[in-house]
This record gives structure tokens, sequence and C-alpha cells, in this order.
């Protein structure tokens, strides 16, 4: 399967393809939900949910609340990405990522820095497991650049990091990447044409930067070979947010539209 095709097949298991390019944004755009607690999480997904699909539960909102707002947002209808990061030892991450999995969340991170024994015991917990989920490896995280990488003795770009951290996830049977629109393409050919690409750092065109170092625009990212886009601010501090999501969807159903015809 190339890269394009995956926009003129469903995301979802068993379901069949649908070729709105519309409907494809929507099963692509992820909002981070970076807030600090159930009352502020809620009225987003109020206002976002006829919008969007997606939300991304992070540390912050995940310690204040626990599963249960986890379990509120999937009784809605919606699917969770548990953007946890995980980095312990084998036998501690394999637990989690099996309660994750029961919590029925369909993307939960680790890092790929916890190694290739730590990547295998969390692939392999999911054998067991009856809801399956993504695991996404997180090579590089997008606010690191050559500097901050430098003060934690890595003396490599952060483009020669991801690569190697993202090569050592794929033998260690990993697919799933959340990586930088930068590195998107070489993670591409690295992961294949049926790897699942997340990619944060995403900004409208003249959007605030914030602490992103390594930043696209929706339509770029995608062109670039991304699979879902994570977009927190750009939405979620927005006067209007579900005007907000609606203008980078029609940007990414764009992109699709042309990837569809190329
Ligand atoms: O507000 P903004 O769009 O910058 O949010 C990006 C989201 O993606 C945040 O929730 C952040 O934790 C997450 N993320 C990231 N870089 C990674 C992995 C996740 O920015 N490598």
């Amino acid at each position: 399967m190339a890269f394009a095709d995956q926009f003129i097949s469903s995301s979802t298991p068993g379901a069949a393809p649908n070729l709105d390019p519309r409907i494809q944004a929507r099963d692509k755009l992820i909002v981070a939900l970076d807030v600090p607690d159930s009352a502020s999480a809620l009225p987003l997904i109020d206002r976002l949910e006829d919008t969007c699909q997606w939300f991304k539960v992070g540390l912050e909102l995940f310690i204040a609340t626990g599963p249960s707002l986890v379990q509120t947002i999937i009784a809605r209808g919606h699917s969770v990405f548990l953007d946890l990061k995980l980095h312990d030892i084998p036998n501690t991450v394999a637990g989690a990522v099996r309660s994750a999995a029961s919590m029925g969340v369909r993307m939960l991170t680790v890092h790929a820095a916890g190694g290739p024994t730590m990547l295998g015991a969390a692939r392999e917990a999911l054998d067991a497991v009856s809801n399956p989920l993504t695991l996404l490896a997180v090579t590089v995280l997008t606010s690191m650049d050559s500097a901050e990488m430098n003060a934690t003795g890595i003396d490599r770009t952060a483009t020669d990091q991801v690569t190697l951290l993202a090569r050592m996830g794929v033998a260690a049977g990993i697919r799933g990447f959340v990586c930088s629109p930068q590195e998107v393409a070489i993670l591409r050919k690295l992961a294949g044409p049926a790897g699942v690409l997340v990619i944060p750092g995403i900004r409208p065109a003249g959007a605030p930067v914030g602490d992103q170092k390594r930043i696209a625009t929706p339509g770029d990212a995608l062109t670039q070979g991304a699979s879902y886009l994570v977009v927190g601010r750009p939405i979620t501090q927005a006067q209007e947010p579900a005007k907000a999501a609606d203008a980078i969807l029609r940007e990414m159903a764009e992109a699709i539209r042309q990837l569809q015809s190329a």
C-alpha cells in the first residue's frame, strides 16, 4: 500500500472506506485537552464534540481526573489518545499498557528512549488484551532542539536522534510513532506505508508558535506523510474553539483531496 492509499481507505477497522476528505480529516485531527481539570475539559468537549472525533488526554488532566474523565469521553462516542509518555522499567510499562487498554483508549504513548526491551514488553502486553490500542513511541519532544538535546548529553542532531530511536522502535515491533513535522517524511520511510505517524507541533499559518520549535501547518504535515495531527492551543485557546477546529479541518480536507488526486 502506498502512503497516499491511506486516504482512500477507512482508518476504522471493519468500516466501509469513506472517500469524503472532510470525513477523513475529522478522523485524523486529535484535539489536545491540555487543561487542569474536568471543569475546564468538559465545556471544551461540549463545544468541540460536533466538530471533532478525537481527544488527547495528557499527564496534567489524567493526574487530576484519573480514568473517570477518559471513560466519560469514550461514553460520549469519542476516541481517546492517552498521552502518558510512559518511561519506566519493562515490567511496569507492560502493566500500565494493560491498564490503559482496559480503559478503552485507542492510542497510548511510551518514550522510545526507554529502550528496546521496554518497547518490546509494551508491545507484548497488547497480545493479551481484548481492547487493542495503537502504541506510539515518542522519539524526540517537539520542544527539544539541538541545544536542549546537548544539555541532556545527546550530541546528535534532533533528526539523527529521531532516526536512531525510530529504527530501534521498528526493530522492537513498534509501528506507531510521535514525531515533529520535520521528521515525518523520514519516519514514513522507516515505518512503512502502514505505520501510524502522529504529529504534534501543528500551527495554522500565522498562529502563535508558543514553546514549540519544530512546527508545520496542518496541510504540510499531512502532505509529508502524517497519519494524525495533534493540535492543542490553536484550538483550545481560540475565542471560538469549534470555528478554529473547523478551519483546520478544512485545510486538512484540502490536503487530503490533493493527495487523493496525486
Ligand atoms: O498546544 P500544542 O498544539 O503545542 O500542543 C501539542 C500537544 O502535543 C501537547 O499536548 C504536547 O504535550 C503534545 N506533544 C508534543 N510533542 C511531542 C509529543 C506530544 O508537543 N513529541
